[in-house]
């Protein structure tokens, strides 16, 4: 039977889809980026997505993508920043993997994010303050979903060494 999941949960700029990627090749699993598969389906981005469906109708999506996914294994998953915030999520993840919470300042956010507009949630006229409110909010959720956490604030290289020695 294939290996199970390796989901990675984290913050936004917590570098989920960098580390998903290199860790999919060290590993020799296949790597599905969430936010990708859905911009896919929709053919949209996610920016789209919010302005004209709403924030409802992304987690509607993100919901079914958990459920459809988190049925399947031998997958590294990059999770929404938002996902695994939903029981439900991380019940779909739960059964078939384990859910690895990269672990990052919200002064490291800020900074790898200082010129990205690729997230409707942190496009407030106070960036640093919106990340420190959303990550007071998320974090405690991220803790009880994770299995493993590892500090995200080293580099990739580091971080895929951390979460393999911890997974075997
Ligand atoms: C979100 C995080 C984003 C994306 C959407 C909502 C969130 O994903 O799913 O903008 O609620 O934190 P990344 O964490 O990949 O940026």
């Amino acid at each position: 039977m294939a290996r199970k999941n390796i989901i990675l949960c984290g913050f936004m700029g917590s570098g989920k889809s960098t580390i998903g990627n290199l860790l999919s090749k060290k590993m020799g699993m296949s790597f599905v980026d969430m936010d990708k598969y859905i911009e896919k389906q929709e053919n949209k981005t996610v920016t789209q997505i919010f302005e004209e469906n709403g924030e409802e109708y992304f987690r509607e999506k993100e919901r079914e993508a958990s459920r459809l996914l988190g049925s399947k294994r031998g997958l590294i998953i990059a999770a929404g920043g938002g996902t695994l915030t939903f029981p439900e999520n991380v019940e779909a993840f739960r059964e078939n993997g384990r859910i690895v919470l990269l672990n990052v300042s919200p002064e490291t956010v800020a900074e790898r994010l200082k010129s990205d507009n690729t997230r409707p949630l942190l496009e407030k006229p106070d960036k640093l303050l919106a990340i420190k409110e959303l990550f007071e909010a998320r974090m405690p959720l991220y803790k009880s979903a994770a299995d493993i956490v590892v500090d995200a604030d080293q580099s990739p290289m580091q971080v895929c060494m951390e979460i393999m020695s911890s997974i075997h």
